[in-house]
């Protein structure tokens, strides 16, 4: 991004630890945002402090956490929420899963994007905000060694879309986008996604991870998330984001 499009506007990114939220945070604090940090890991947090500088404040905070939620939108009152944060699932076929291992990504991601949306709509967010939430190429494909990672990213676009027509129909003026990268080996959860499909097909990781192409790196996911805050005009409902760009989702 080469202008400061959002100088003066603050975002919320849960997740900006590492992986995919660091790349975020650092695209909006490029683009002028004053990014809130949100992860577990204050020691993580504040080295994205020290590269991003002043433009990024670090809260440690479990992001399932609904009080956290509230406590922090109404803090902040941002104009962009990033709901990023998601656990690494337990790379396991179905049959080797108990009930608990097997939803944990609803417990995590799931629950943290249903508190923060709702928030978002009671309070409401000022009209012209925009909330992303982060999904997964698995929900169109499912992800058979993840246990219920592929069902509870399905339905954190369902829930981004249900909050879309709530904005709609009481004329809020939120833009509600899900977002649904591609698997990638360059974030942690990613690299153990890759190992365990690669660990299936009996291939080396490297050499499953080069044989499904250029692989999505942090920065991509920060640019198209900060240019689809920015633009307002974007609100097709869910995005796929890959290495070679963002298009509309089926
Ligand atoms: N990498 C991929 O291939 C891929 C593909 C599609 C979608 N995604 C999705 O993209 C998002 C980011 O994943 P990533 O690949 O960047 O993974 P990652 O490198 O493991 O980062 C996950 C981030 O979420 C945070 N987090 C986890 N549980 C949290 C909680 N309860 N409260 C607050 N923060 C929490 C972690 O910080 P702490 O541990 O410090 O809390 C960390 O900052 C996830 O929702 C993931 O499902 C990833």
């Amino acid at each position: 991004m080469t202008t400061q499009q959002l100088s003066g506007t603050t975002a919320i990114v849960t997740g900006a630890s590492r992986g995919f939220g660091r790349g975020i945070a650092a695209a909006l604090v490029d683009a002028g945002a004053h990014v809130v940090g949100v992860a577990r890991d204050g020691a993580a947090l504040d080295e994205v402090r020290e590269e991003l500088g002043a433009g990024f404040t670090p809260v440690v905070a479990d992001a399932a956490d609904p009080v956290a939620a509230g406590q922090l939108i109404d803090r902040y009152q941002p104009r962009a929420l990033v709901l990023n944060a998601g656990a690494a699932p337990l790379a396991r076929p179905l049959h080797l899963h108990t009930w608990q291992t097997f939803s944990r990504n609803w417990e995590v991601d799931v629950q943290h994007a249903f508190g923060w949306t709702r928030e978002a709509l009671l309070r409401p967010m000022e009209p012209g905000s925009t909330v992303i939430a982060v999904s997964s190429g698995a929900a169109l494909r499912g992800s058979p060694v993840s246990g219920g990672y592929a069902g509870a990213k399905a339905t954190i676009r369902f829930l981004t879309a249900y909050a879309a027509e709530e904005s709609r129909r009481a004329g809020l003026g939120i833009r509600f986008i899900s977002v649904l990268p591609d698997l990638t080996p360059a974030t942690r959860l990613g690299q153990a996604g890759v190992a365990a499909y690669a660990a299936r097909q009996g291939m080396d990781a490297a050499a499953f991870a080069a044989s499904r192409g250029p692989a999505l790196t942090p920065g991509q996911v920060g640019t198209e998330i900060a240019g689809l805050v920015s633009d307002c005009a974007r609100d097709d409902g869910a995005y796929l984001v890959n290495a070679a760009g963002i298009s509309p989702a089926p």
